[in-house]
């Protein structure tokens, strides 16, 4: 049984790459069919078991909260016909989940963001989605894996990695590491870089949008300096754990789709409209 019971969902980013769109709508938002990618977020993480969603969000992204409110007008509209049950995945997420949200007021990274959930997380280890990495698997789902290999290895933070071309580790965090004896999918993590150049880059192996925090990453996130852009990156402060050997990486199986990237959103369109239309 996972000890995992809360998923933290940072989302407060602009979402530059998608203007004009972002301008007002989340990215968050923004729909692979029907289903926009926060839903398939909260619905991996209750895959994983956990009904505690941490939501850190900005001023502007009010659509999120509303999507996981009860509309009231729209169900009596659709009542009695044949839309009623597309409403039905959502309002069962509804009934099954608590949503708790916080404002990240200022956009200092993707650390900071996290660090912003504090309040929401408390003192046990949690997950972290980033909805715009959109995962997917036909057995278990990528943070069902995670917080299985978490009862394995409690005291460790986790990160599910990928191998990406070289010439595209400059858009990832990337680890360094061993293999764990009788594995061939899990690192212990000895370094990890932000954004290396391919000749800088100590492998090809990439950081993607899952993690399992241990609630000391709070601490090290105080203490962690901004980088060259002023902005406090998660993977500084997974790198002060990994020299203590608290850091594990997870070479997930399932699929990857970058939806954060306009190329990435219309692969994974594409493979979902070709799976269910
Ligand atoms: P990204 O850099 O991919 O998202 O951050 P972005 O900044 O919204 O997108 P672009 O690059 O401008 O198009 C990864 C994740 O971290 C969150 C984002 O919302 C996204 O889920 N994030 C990033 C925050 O919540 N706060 C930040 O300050 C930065």
């Amino acid at each position: 049984m996972s000890v995992i019971h809360k998923c933290l969902f940072p989302v407060a980013g602009y979402g530059t790459r998608f203007l004009p769109v972002t301008k007002a709508i989340p990215k968050e938002m923004l729909p692979i069919l029907t289903k926009p990618l926060i839903q398939y977020g909260v619905e991996e993480a209750m895959s994983a078991g956990i009904r505690t969603m941490a939501m850190v969000t900005s001023k502007h992204k009010q659509a999120i909260e509303n999507h996981f409110k009860p509309h009231l007008e729209i169900e009596s509209s659709i009542q009695g016909t044949a839309k009623e049950p597309l409403l039905d995945e959502v309002n069962q997420i509804i009934k099954q989940c608590d949503f708790a949200y916080i404002e990240q007021q200022e956009m200092l990274g993707l650390g900071h963001a996290i660090y912003t959930g504090k309040s929401l997380i408390g003192n046990k280890p949690f997950a972290v989605i980033l909805p715009d990495d959109l995962c997917t698997n036909d057995d278990d789902s990528v943070l069902l894996q995670m917080t299985k290999l978490h009862t394995q290895h409690p005291d460790c933070c986790i990160v599910a990695i990928e191998a990406v071309p070289m010439d595209a580790v400059d858009k990832y965090g990337v680890i360094d590491g061993e293999l764990l004896s009788d594995s061939n999918n899990t690192w212990l993590v000895h370094n990890m870089v932000e954004k290396p150049s391919p000749e800088a880059a100590p492998t090809n192996l990439a950081i993607i949008g899952r993690y399992i925090l241990t609630p000391d990453i709070f601490t090290v996130l105080e203490n962690t300096q901004p980088d060259k852009n002023g902005e406090i990156q998660i993977t500084d402060a997974l790198m002060t754990l990994a020299k203590k050997g608290k850091v594990i990486a997870y070479q997930f199986q399932g699929k990857r789709f970058d939806c954060g990237s306009v190329k990435g959103f219309v692969k994974a369109t594409n493979a979902f409209a070709e799976k269910l239309l």
